[in-house]
């Protein structure tokens, strides 16, 4: 059996990442190694029956013992320990969410629904650097993979809704804290049938520009409002986050030589943990709609089409629906008033779940075949 070391699975991808392993059985076909940054010696966790004690994270021989290691730790640990693992001589696979390394030359961002055949390529090669892609790209191509296959995309711009969770845990408590501090103020307000609205709005707006309005890691209020900036400011009007829509995109595609235009504006948005994207897809030929739901609909096992009809809509293409669930549902799909060629959509998909855990653990499945 392979010995597979797992790294920040306490965090939250990483305890995502634990329960779709539990799920799917996967600790049954290796012996696993749990890891710590801070508790070496500690007892590894029950669902591991058999797991010796838990391992420091930063100790390079102890890595190097391993044929297969999963980082959930973030990009600093990646910065830190991979290039170490490599330069001492480890010829192990590296399957990683952070972002660190999803760029260079010899890593395949892994998303195998879509790219299978990139990765098979890169096995083929002796590849053995694999990272999970940005969340909005991977969901987004889970729900588009069918149009990208069929080379019907000529370019696309994606509006994003993205949840709390994309931030990180604290930022998701912070959200709800902020919910119910913007709640408190106007309790008695609401409660009375007979108070007028915009007095009620007035109390809302004090309290999020209030300086006592908790902000810490948000730095600004989301709830009751929105913030349409995500990730760095890369100095040219881009932000980091609008810059992988396309880089990682023609990346996961394996075409970075031909690369498909994809460029839009990232916001986020007061949902927990499901982003979402409003699509602009310019097509290279008039595709009948009905073809082209059938074309998104055949792709994989987790998109679902939805109809373009407002009770289905408001029913199945919402973070509410979508959210703890592996389902990718795409709806709102119509031809613009710009012409045949021009189509929009609308997808949703669960950020923790195929947005990062999951590829991760399915390229582990791919390397015990
Ligand atoms: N960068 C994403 C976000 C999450 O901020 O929502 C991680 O891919």
């Amino acid at each position: 059996m392979k010995r597979v070391g797992l790294v920040g699975w306490r965090g939250m991808v990483g305890s995502v990442l634990m329960q779709r392993m539990r799920e799917e059985n996967d600790f049954a076909l290796i012996e696993p190694v749990f890891f710590t940054t801070s508790n070496p010696g500690g007892k590894a966790p029950e669902f591991a029956v058999g797991a010796p004690p838990l391992k420091d994270a930063k100790n390079i021989d102890e890595l190097k013992k391993l044929d297969i290691i999963i980082s959930c730790q973030g990009g600093d640990y990646t910065n830190d320990v991979f290039p170490k693992l490599r330069e001492g001589g480890w010829k192990g696979h590296w399957i990683d969410a952070a972002s660190s390394l999803r760029m260079k030359d010899d890593t395949v961002i892994i998303l195998d629904p879509v790219n299978l055949d990139v990765i098979e390529a890169s096995l083929a090669r002796g590849g053995r650097n694999w990272i999970g892609g940005n969340c909005t790209v991977s969901l987004m191509m889970m729900a588009l993979g069918g149009l990208f296959k069929a080379g019907l995309i000529e370019w696309m711009t994606s509006m994003t809704y993205q949840a709390a969770s994309g931030a990180g845990a604290q930022n998701m408590r912070e959200l709800l804290t902020q919910m119910g501090e913007t709640h408190r103020v106007v309790k008695n307000l609401l409660d009375d049938p007979a108070s007028a609205i915009l007095d009620i709005d007035r109390e809302v707006a004090g309290i999020l520009r209030d300086e006592s309005f908790p902000t810490a890691n948000f730095g600004v209020p989301l709830a009751g409002s929105l913030i349409p900036w995500i990730d760095k400011d890369l100095g040219n009007g881009q932000s980091r986050e609008e810059w992988k829509g396309q880089a990682e995109t023609n990346k996961i595609l394996g075409r970075t030589a031909t690369p498909i235009p994809v460029d839009g504006l990232c916001v986020r948005i007061g949902a927990m943990r499901c982003h979402s994207q409003a699509l602009t897809i310019k097509l290279t030929r008039d595709v009948p709609l009905d073809e082209i739901n059938g074309i998104l609909a055949a792709h994989n096992d987790w998109v679902k089409v939805v109809p373009n009809q407002r009770e289905v809509t408001l029913k199945e293409l919402t973070p509410t629906a979508v959210t703890g669930t592996l389902s990718v549902p795409v709806g709102r799909l119509r031809k613009l008033g710009m012409g045949p060629q021009y189509l929009s959509a609308f997808t949703v998909g669960d950020q923790l779940l195929w947005g990062a855990a999951e590829p991760l653990r399915r390229m582990l499945r791919l390397l015990l075949r």
